[in-house]
């Protein structure tokens, strides 16, 4: 079918549908939903079969839906209708929640539904709700809806139900001296990434994010305790928790020691070492081991990487490497692996360029030492989603394992034409082919984890459910491997081999030459274009590669 997406971004959860309906045979063409005359232009030109909004902040008009079957992903189970859906069933603490698969009509949410999926809710933030059950779920009910639709015999059913209103922050509101730390909790998760609770920090009003508990420091209820890294600590009615991220009034979301420096001054409660903690608290790297095998796990907040973090990080994993280990799996993040550079703090420092030659330079400090590792195999095990350099420094490992369901953008274009590190240019091509690696880079589209793997680019696609288990499995089997010992050498002298055909310090060379003309060059493409991303502007047009019906040689196949 020709399906047409109206949506109001590119987002991940859209990127999926997008590869999951296109790898099924559907043509798939996208307009976003800037205003009421594009969607129509965009409907008149690609003349669809059938709309899909995956991701949508207002109504579609009755122009469209009055015409063609426009189905709207809900965000919540049937029944349900209105707006901050996920919000009000994290904050009320529901045990099972769900996505609804409905037709548009002049009431929101109220047309017939075509299918429905559900799922336990976890206790954690939405946004991580959203990539992980929602996503899933929407795959679910999107595909049985389509197939429902074209099989031509399915009768849609509505369901009764009730609206609720947009959750205001007078809902969301906290109160540090009477509350729990797990309703503190649940109301900072509910509102994370957006649009975080609004709150007050040294006096000054801010919105917060990135809640972790804390199952040991106490203080006086309301009172800010201490500081580790860039998060700070609060205490609560009844313990503390930690907050990593904070926006304040007309600023940028950034870690919470960054947006208020006066943090400096509270306590600092550094962890002893990177070890797992065996209680709760803030612990952005962590290591574990078993049979063998080292894990280390970067809950980076949605995987941006800081110079100072990827400085931390590549310590950590030196220090991982001096382990009696055969194998380091570098786990990253629940929902991402890693994003590449840290744009919001880019973007927040005094001078962007320099704060961006610092952090790329940061990061493929990192990939090298994962590249250069001579003692220990090493495995990045991608359990969420990567992009632009995130999707390299997974690559610089030995072997890259990948959950099936994860998104992939490995490509740099999309950030104002840059022309990436992070050794792409040494790790893409034998993977991939020059000319695979030149249509990677143009294309700038989004790559399944399958797709990965069928190209080459990444080694294995695992199943979703048992995605740590097996990553466990594999890497102590490969620890246990009798030929562990052949397998070492032959990876040092395949490195050895590399370093004399071209240096990775002339790869790194060449790479960074390019990213300093889009860091301090005359075409300011890389800064307009992330002050844009992080200034979250509204889009203006839809990108042409995405919006195939606006090539001016599409045609309506015959
Ligand atoms: N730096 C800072 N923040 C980043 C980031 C980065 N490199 N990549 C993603 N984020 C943030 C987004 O601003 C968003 O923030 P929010 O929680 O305040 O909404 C959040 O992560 C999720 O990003 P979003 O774009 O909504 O997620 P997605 O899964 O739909 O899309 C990407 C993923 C990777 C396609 C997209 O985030 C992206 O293009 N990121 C930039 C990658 C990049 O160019 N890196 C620099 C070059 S190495």
């Amino acid at each position: 079918m020709r399906i047409l997406f109206i949506t109001h971004s590119f987002n991940s959860l859209t990127q999926r549908l997008f590869c999951e309906l296109t790898v099924r045979g559907h043509e798939i063409s996208i307009e976003f939903d800037i205003a009421d005359s594009v969607s129509e232009e965009a409907v008149a030109l690609f003349r669809p079969e059938l709309i899909v909004a995956p991701f949508l902040k207002r109504a579609i008009p009755e122009s469209i839906w009055a015409k063609i079957p426009c189905f709207i992903v809900h965000p919540g189970i049937e029944g349900d209708r209105g707006p901050s859906a996920l919000d009000w069933a994290i904050q009320q603490r529901r045990a099972q929640w769900g996505v609804t698969v409905l037709q548009a009509e002049a009431e929101m949410d109220a047309g017939p539904v075509w299918a429905s999926a559900n799922f336990p809710l976890r206790t954690t933030r939405k946004s991580s709700i959203y990539r992980h059950e929602v996503t899933e779920a929407a795959v679910r009910a999107v595909l049985s809806a389509v197939d429902h639709y074209q099989s031509g015999n399915f009768t849609p059913l509505r369901v009764p139900g009730a609206a609720h209103a947009l959750m205001q922050q007078a809902e969301r509101q906290l109160d540090w001296q009477a509350m729990t730390s797990a309703e503190i909790l649940a109301r900072i998760h509910a509102a994370d990434g957006f649009p975080g609770v609004a709150d007050s920090l040294f006096d000054e009003s801010c919105h917060l994010f990135d809640a972790w508990p804390e199952a040991s420091l106490r203080g006086v209820p309301g009172a800010l305790i201490a500081r580790r890294e860039t998060a700070i600590c609060r205490a609560t009615a009844d313990g503390a928790l930690w907050i990593g991220h904070v926006k304040r009034a007309g600023g940028l979301k950034l870690p919470a020691t960054q947006a208020f420096p006066e943090a400096a001054d509270l306590p600092e409660m550094p962890l002893r070492d990177y070890w797992k903690s065996a209680s709760a608290t803030w612990q952005d790297i962590a290591y574990e081991e078993a049979a063998g095998v080292g894990f280390l796990s970067f809950e980076f907040y949605n995987g941006a990487m800081s110079t100072a973090q990827c400085r931390r990080l590549t310590a950590a994993f030196n220090w991982t490497k001096m382990r009696p280990t055969r194998v380091i799996v570098l786990r990253g993040g629940r929902d991402f692996w890693s994003n590449g550079i840290h744009l919001n703090t880019i973007e927040a420092a005094e001078s962007p360029a320099d704060e961006s030659w610092a952090n790329i330079n940061a990061i493929d400090d990192l990939a090298e030492a994962i590249l250069r590792c001579d003692t220990q195999l090493t495995v990045a095990a991608l359990a969420g989603n990567a992009g632009a350099g995130g999707c390299f420094l997974a690559r610089a490992c030995d072997r890259v394992w990948v959950r099936e369901g994860v998104m992939l953008n490995p490509h740099y274009k999309n950030m104002g034409n840059l022309f990436g590190s992070e050794f792409w240019t040494y790790l893409l091509p034998p993977r991939v082919g020059d000319a695979g690696a030149a249509a990677i880079m143009r294309h700038r589209l989004p790559m399944t984890a399958a797709e990965s793997v069928k190209l080459g680019f990444y080694d294995a696609c695992l199943p979703g459910p048992s995605f740590a288990v097996d990553v466990a499995r594999r890497a102590a089997e490969m620890a246990a491997d009798p030929d562990f010992c052949g397998q070492l050498l032959k990876k040092t002298e395949k490195r050895a081999a590399d370093e004399a055909e071209k240096p990775l310090a002339a790869y790194r060379a060449e790479e960074l030459a390019a990213m300093r003309r889009n860091f301090y060059g005359f075409d300011p493409a890389y800064h307009v274009a992330r002050y844009h991303f992080t200034a979250k502007s509204p889009n203006s047009w839809t990108p042409r590669h995405l919006a195939r019906h606006r090539d001016l040689d599409w045609k309506i196949p015959q």
